[in-house]
């Protein structure tokens, strides 16, 4: 693997082998790299706390040199570009550059260029991509149900603007779950209906193996768009009345950060049912297995 940009651009041969291999990584595999100095940086430059911080504990276990970056302390505000700034990563001998950026599609210049030598994970780019997210979440499905055919699963909430969304509603679909959707019709797109179809949630809840619940992404929405949480917990969250009517077996899954008793009531987050603390530590897993697809590709 040169670069993952989208999940898209994997064959279901490479998604299988990346969660197969995070799996070994949580039962303490161990991986014995060709090179015995690899670098990497995690490029920020849009907020972020699980995706920054499970890549920086995944290059750590897997014994990578992490450059460390902080765009308020960079060139960056001398009016340095993302282009400039990763051309300069790798001159100095990076392998590989994690980035998040509010631009969708920023890595197509990146990968065009003939200078740049380093590998570009992609850590979400705008209201584009996620795919590192996919992954952990494809890879905590799989624990769960150990396949994905015929598993209905309901994707819920600001569909529009969530990269998230957009990248499990392609890979769902591709490894043949049944993916539905739900929540504000504003935040809806008939752009979807290739992947799955739009019900109301109280339709859906007592259907799916797997309720994922998505975050209001306000720093996408037009400041004036008025917006109750409490109206918006009762018509598309999931409250504890909701929940007590899934199957037994149906699991509850957010990419977090969590609107606690918008999304979701708050002490569903962290219950029986919610599998959402096992995706943060499912990240750090899947995420040495990207590196190291990655990584060995270039050694
Ligand atoms: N799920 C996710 O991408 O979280 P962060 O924005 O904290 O990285």
């Amino acid at each position: 693997l040169k670069h993952l940009l989208t999940v898209e651009a994997l064959t279901d041969q490479e998604v299988m082998g990346l969660i197969r291999r995070g799996q070994e990584f949580k039962r303490g595999a161990k991986w014995t790299p060709a090179k015995n100095q690899y670098f990497a940086t995690n490029l920020f430059f849009e907020n972020s706390t699980r995706t920054h911080k499970s890549f920086e504990v995944a290059e750590k276990k897997l014994g990578i040199n992490v450059i460390e970056f902080d765009e308020s302390m960079s060139s960056v505000q001398k009016g340095e570009t993302l282009y400039d700034t990763v051309l300069t990563m790798s001159a100095i001998g990076v392998d590989v550059a994690v980035i998040r950026h509010g631009d969708e599609n920023y890595y197509d210049e990146l990968i065009q260029s003939r200078t740049i030598q380093c590998s570009i994970i992609n850590g979400g780019d705008g209201s584009g991509q996620h795919p590192t997210q996919c992954l952990l979440d494809l890879l905590t499905i799989y624990e769960e149900f150990g396949s994905f055919e015929n598993l209905k699963v309901a994707i819920v909430g600001d569909i529009t603007h969530s990269r998230v969304a957009k990248s499990n509603m392609q890979m769902l679909k591709r490894l043949g779950a049944k993916v539905y959707f739900s929540g504000p019709e504003t935040w809806y797109d008939k752009s979807f209906e290739v992947y799955g179809h739009y019900l109301p949630l109280d339709e859906l809840v007592e259907e799916v193996d797997v309720m994922m619940l998505l975050r209001v992404q306000h720093e996408r929405h037009d400041e004036h768009e008025s917006f109750s949480k409490e109206e918006y917990h009762q018509q598309y969250g999931l409250t504890i009345e909701r929940a007590a009517k899934m199957k037994e077996h149906a699991i509850i899954m957010h990419p977090a950060p969590v609107n606690r008793d918008v999304e979701i009531a708050d002490s569903l987050v962290e219950s029986y049912k919610s599998r959402i603390v096992t995706q943060m530590s499912n990240g750090v897993f899947v995420r040495m297995a990207i590196l190291e697809a990655i990584l060995e590709g270039k050694s």
